[in-house]
């Protein structure tokens, strides 16, 4: 018996990826962003039922979360979305990702790595348009084009870019990112390289600009069910993809005036019942979930008293019947009537529903469903 565990649906993952085709043009082509193991659903498994829905191409973060993919025997094409160091190249290299260049001065690295390699090696090019982050300047880019490594050994199989306010209550940004991409693109163009893939798309994107779909879609959050548009947009039809759940590993009943958790921070103001739950920070339930979130027992909501602890937390149980040790607890998901889902436990604490899920912790077991 697992005493604390996600559920991942695989089913709803395909129904969101159905969802966001619908958004799409023919010809438009998806890379899925499986980064962050996948928004904490199993980066291998999530990568896998996604490819068995026909989807051939991948993001990440990290050179390490392509390597996992790749051993997990994945041979679809994975781009690394971060900025790399020049050490990480001949591995990148070895392993077949395709690098997200915003930085010129990796580039006789990476060409030094391809030529060891049969075809001209795939990179994309990152240009900055108001993230303020990673990407070349308008300058750079013009700077960079007429370097003959980027016809050979290497291939700019790409460019993209970032968009920052996508799900803003105000396109205003979004569409002066879009004109600065445009003006990139076309500066490229003039320098007499073909680009297959152009993207820019996240989740948002995808649904509010259809200006910024090109040839290819990055859609994450919408993948795993949630959305973060302002309410004057009509929301998608999509499925949270995970569950998180856990089981009452004991039951006490404390006095009036009894303390609950570090810091005797809860005093009981009436004779309490108290669930002990076998979930904790270090699994990824917040802290700051102290005294804010709820649990669903019996499909009815029980409060959390106390700190969140390490391992643990306490919930009052007193109001429900007969609750007993072993019962099913949903800290995301469905019960009876009820549901909590990632979006909610973001709302308590102030985040967006991508850090509740990043943050399950890797001592969750995941358990994929299809159904
Ligand atoms: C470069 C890039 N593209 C696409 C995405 C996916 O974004 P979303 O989850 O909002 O769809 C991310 C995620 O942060 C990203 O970093």
């Amino acid at each position: 018996m697992l005493p604390t565990y996600a559920t991942v649906n695989l089913a709803a993952l395909a129904h969101n990826l159905s969802r966001i085709k619908r958004y799409l043009s023919p010809g438009c082509e998806i890379m899925a962003v499986v980064k962050a193991n996948a928004y904490g659903h199993g980066a291998v498994e999530t990568a896998q039922a996604l490819a068995q829905q026909g989807i051939g191409r991948f993001a990440v973060a990290s050179l390490d979360e392509g390597i996992a993919l790749r051993q997990a025997g994945l041979s679809a094409s994975i781009v690394v979305l971060g900025a790399l160091f020049e050490e990480q190249v001949f591995d990148l290299v070895a392993h077949q990702l395709t690098p997200v260049v915003s930085d010129g001065r990796i580039l006789p690295t990476l060409a030094k790595a391809a030529r060891s390699h049969p075809a001209p090696y795939p990179i994309h090019l990152k240009v900055e348009t108001g993230m303020g982050r990673l990407g070349f300047s308008p300058e750079e880019l013009l700077s960079l084009l007429d370097n003959p490594i980027l016809r050979s050994p290497l291939q700019v199989e790409g460019m993209m870019t970032h968009l920052a306010d996508a799900d803003g209550a105000d396109s205003g940004f979004t569409e002066r990112q879009l004109g600065a991409f445009r003006t990139m693109l076309e500066q490229i163009r003039q320098c007499g390289l073909t680009l297959p893939l152009i993207h820019t798309a996240n989740s948002a994107a995808i649904v509010r600009f259809p200006e910024s779909h090109f040839s290819l879609v990055r859609p994450g959050i919408m993948l795993y069910g949630y959305h973060t548009f302002p309410a004057t947009i009509p929301a998608p039809d999509l499925k949270p993809v995970l569950s998180l759940q856990t089981r009452i590993v004991h039951l006490r009943t404390i006095p009036r005036g009894g303390t609950v958790s570090y810091n005797g921070t809860f005093v009981a103001t009436r004779p309490t019942r108290i669930a002990v739950l076998p979930i904790g920070y270090a699994d990824g339930y917040s802290r700051r979930l102290s005294y804010r979130g709820s649990v669903l027992i019996q499909g009815r909501r029980a409060p959390i008293i106390g700190l969140v602890c390490m391992d643990m937390i306490m919930v009052d149980v007193t109001d429900l019947a007969s609750v007993q040790v072993g019962e099913i607890v949903t800290l995301i998901g469905h019960q009876g009537q009820e549901s909590i889902w990632a979006d909610e436990v973001a709302d308590w604490i102030g985040t967006i529903p991508y850090e509740v899920l990043c943050g399950i912790g890797s001592r969750v077991p995941r358990l994929y469903e299809s159904a």
